[in-house]
């Protein structure tokens, strides 16, 4: 994506200065724009947990990175490397899958030059698949909002939740690339940004990117979507995906089962779009299987904002000592969600439709 006149990738590999990689720093958006170089497997583990970089394809990019750095400064310990990474941010699987890929193709060559090298050509192709499998979000959600769009003037209102948008992924995004895909082909889109409270990944990033491209967009409180599906002022959700279970199962922000319940009471489409290196084959009941990252209380407590000045704060919205707990993620079911948008197509949030796509895979995992 374009920054001040710039093409970006939220995380990136200098050839020419092979010892370490790049990131987008999104915890200090959209107060400032600065950039991180990381040489070492800790500040990329410290960079994941610390959600300098976030957002399931991010992560896993990332993470990727994460074991090219580890073949350099440590090839006889890299199923460390692959623990310390795994244990930061446990929910979105995109992380374990890009480890796990970088792990088979080092695991079974001899030496240190060897493994750096797999390790490389290994996270650029993640890379670029992220990139490609956005594009091709795009393409097959387009439709979605080409249909609204001709069967009534006006623009075509999509709610989100969160941040799925490029930065959530190397370029483009997996929720947002079916809206950038209709906005650049001319069709009116307008986008409910919520909130996403207690990180404010939609007021924050969401917000910021839509405008960078141009999109028009209102942000909203977490709680007003319902409010607004009722008045007939939302046609469609999209959100995207932390994990998805081969039964549909959808474990995505906090707060996106509830809009996908408000969805269901008004008779509102409820889209997930997820590259699928989201899939979890291995498991089906995302309540019981999916596990939930627990955050620290604090960012419940606290609010991160700016002043007019520029100056940053941070500021305690409640009394002190009020007790806070901070559930990352919550899981929607199946039953909740009208389709998954992927690179392959819109496939349905069933066992049969999603193992139909990617037959062998389930049995192929459990080995
Ligand atoms: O905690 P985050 O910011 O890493 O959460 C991820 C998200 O932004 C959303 O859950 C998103 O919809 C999925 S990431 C593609």
């Amino acid at each position: 994506m374009l920054i001040h006149g710039k093409h970006y990738h939220t995380v990136w590999h200098d050839p020419a200065a092979p010892e370490a990689v790049h990131i987008i720093d999104q915890s200090r958006l959209p107060f400032r724009f600065e950039t991180l170089r990381l040489d070492s497997v800790a500040g990329i583990a410290a960079a994941i947990s610390e959600m300098k970089v976030r957002g399931a394809g991010c992560i896993g990019a990332t993470a990727a990175w994460g074991m090219y750095l580890a073949a350099r400064e440590a090839p006889g310990r890299l199923q460390q490397c692959a623990a310390e990474l795994m244990r930061t941010r446990p929910t979105a699987v995109n992380l374990a899958w890009a480890v796990r890929q970088q792990l088979d193709l080092m695991e079974k060559l001899n030496t240190a030059e060897e493994k750096v090298a797999a390790a490389r050509r290994g996270a650029e192709a993640i890379c670029r698949e992220d990139i490609a499998a956005c594009q091709a979000i795009g393409r097959h959600g387009l439709p979605l909002i080409r249909t609204i769009a001709a069967a009534r003037p006006g623009p075509v209102n999509i709610l989100t939740h969160c941040n799925a948008g490029w930065l959530a992924f190397v370029d483009t995004g997996s929720a947002t690339a079916p809206i950038y895909a209709a906005h650049d082909a001319g069709i009116p889109v307008h986008v409910w940004v919520d909130e996403t409270r207690p990180r404010n990944q939609g007021a924050r990033l969401t917000a910021w990117e839509l405008a960078s491209h141009g999109v028009p967009h209102t942000l909203i409180a977490d709680n007003a979507g319902g409010h607004l599906m009722q008045r007939g002022k939302v046609d469609l959700v999209i959100t995207g995906a932390d994990r998805v279970t081969r039964r549909g199962d959808v474990a995505n922000k906090i707060g996106t089962y509830l809009k996908a319940l408000a969805a269901c009471d008004c008779g509102i489409p409820f889209y997930v779009a997820l590259p699928s290196s989201t899939f979890d084959f291995t498991i089906g009941d995302g309540l019981l299987e999916i596990p939930i990252e627990e955050r620290h209380p604090e960012e419940v407590l606290t609010l991160e904002g700016c002043e007019a000045d520029g100056t940053e704060r941070t500021v305690r919205v409640c009394a002190s000592g009020t007790p806070a707990a901070n559930p990352a993620f919550d899981v929607t079911p199946a039953r909740l969600i009208t389709g998954l948008i992927t690179e392959r197509g819109i496939l349905p949030a069933t066992e049969a439709g999603i193992l139909g796509e990617f037959p062998g895979r389930h049995a192929k995992e459990e080995k």
